[in-house]
């Protein structure tokens, strides 16, 4: 068993310190482009500036052929960009591909320094962190990397789901999870085509009317990912990482995308995936938190202003507990106001 007075040593000679804490940035989505399509490349920058976090993918996706492009482009866009306040992030291949190797050694090594959180798919256990953990802690001690970079892992496989705790345990270079919908329903054999959102087969059915028990029945339609997201949420937040909604495939149904990260804004995720710009605003708008909510958050923490107690604010009971609840929405709202003048307004801050 390791100490854990080496925790937060470094796993390498030279290499910097693991965080004791992962930074808490406006994460609202993590907008996705493929590095080795000179459309989008050339965009990139521009739409740096209008997302939170912006991720060079090389994974699904990009398809064999152009696996070194991508890699090339992502290289190239990191060294020659300056993102301001803008998280930069990368997909790479998964463990068992023959990229993943070239990925992680290029990527660290040349521009290390610019690149904040490497996403990993399909990770399976603690034993696939520790590998990466110790790799990148070598590949950041040989650039001479002065910050430690992060890593965010995919929840996309049943076994990776049995241990997710496990996972963000496994190392304090763990920043968050992303659930990846489409990769999981394959893995567990789930019976939907679909990428995230709802099924209509998944349904509950109403009791029949007993005073008219041929009459139609109603459904309710559930939500196939909720187990998983609040396994995610729980696992993360149990290390203080962060945990994401991963990607809605339907991009013509922007409702049915705004409902699914509702959902996981609701649950404790802090953002989602954005596959085409369209979804941008979708998890700007969903993930900061509503004006009213904060209004009558702030109106609650000015109630019980050292946090104890009881109170009574427009006949709703206050206490502790629900100041702490509060504490979370006006915190989140301070975050997002800092970058966003617009909800700055709104909020009153
Ligand atoms: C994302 O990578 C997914 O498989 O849903
Ligand atoms: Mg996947």
């Amino acid at each position: 068993m390791r100490s854990p007075r080496d925790f937060f040593q470094p796993l390498a000679l030279g290499a910097p310190h693991p965080l004791q804490d992962i930074p808490v940035r406006p994460s609202r989505m993590i907008h996705f482009f493929d590095p080795s399509n000179p459309r989008m490349a050339e965009k990139a920058p521009g739409i740096a500036s209008k997302v939170d976090i912006l991720l060079g993918n090389m994974e699904d996706a990009v398809s064999i052929d152009n696996k070194e492009a991508a890699r090339e482009g992502f290289i190239k866009i990191a060294r020659d960009n300056n993102f301001g306040d803008t998280q930069l992030w990368t997909r790479v291949n998964s463990l068992d591909s023959p990229w993943f190797l070239d990925d992680v050694t290029r990527i660290v090594t040349e521009v290390g320094d610019k690149v904040d959180v490497i996403m990993l798919p399909k990770v399976q256990g603690a034993w696939d962190i520790h590998y990466v953990d110790q790799l990148i802690a070598q590949l950041e001690a040989r650039a001479g990397l002065q910050r430690p970079i992060l890593l965010h892992c995919i929840l996309e496989t049943a076994l990776g789901v049995a241990n997710v705790e496990e996972i963000a345990n496994a190392s304090p270079r763990i920043q968050g999870m992303s659930l990846g919908p489409a990769d999981l329903a394959a893995s567990r054999r789930m019976k939907t085509t679909r990428v995230g959102g709802g099924h209509p087969g998944y349904v509950v059915r109403n009791d029949p009317d007993p005073s008219n028990p041929e009459a139609a029945r109603g459904t309710h339609q559930q939500d196939l990912w909720h187990y998983t997201i609040a396994r995610m949420v729980d696992a993360c937040v149990g290390v203080g990482a962060l945990p994401f909604y991963g990607p809605f495939g339907a991009i013509d149904d922007p409702l049915a995308c705004e409902d699914q990260f509702r959902n996981a804004f609701l649950m404790g995720c802090v953002g989602a995936w954005s596959l085409h710009p369209n979804q941008i605003d979708i998890a700007k708008n969903v993930f900061s938190p509503p004006a009213d909510e904060v209004i009558w958050a702030k109106r609650v923490l000015e109630a019980l202003p050292d946090g104890s107690g009881v109170s009574m604010v427009d006949g709703k009971m206050q206490d502790d507990a629900s100041w702490k609840q509060c504490k979370v929405m006006v915190d989140l709202a301070r975050l997002i106001a800092d970058k966003d003048p617009q909800r700055k307004a709104l909020y009153g801050f």
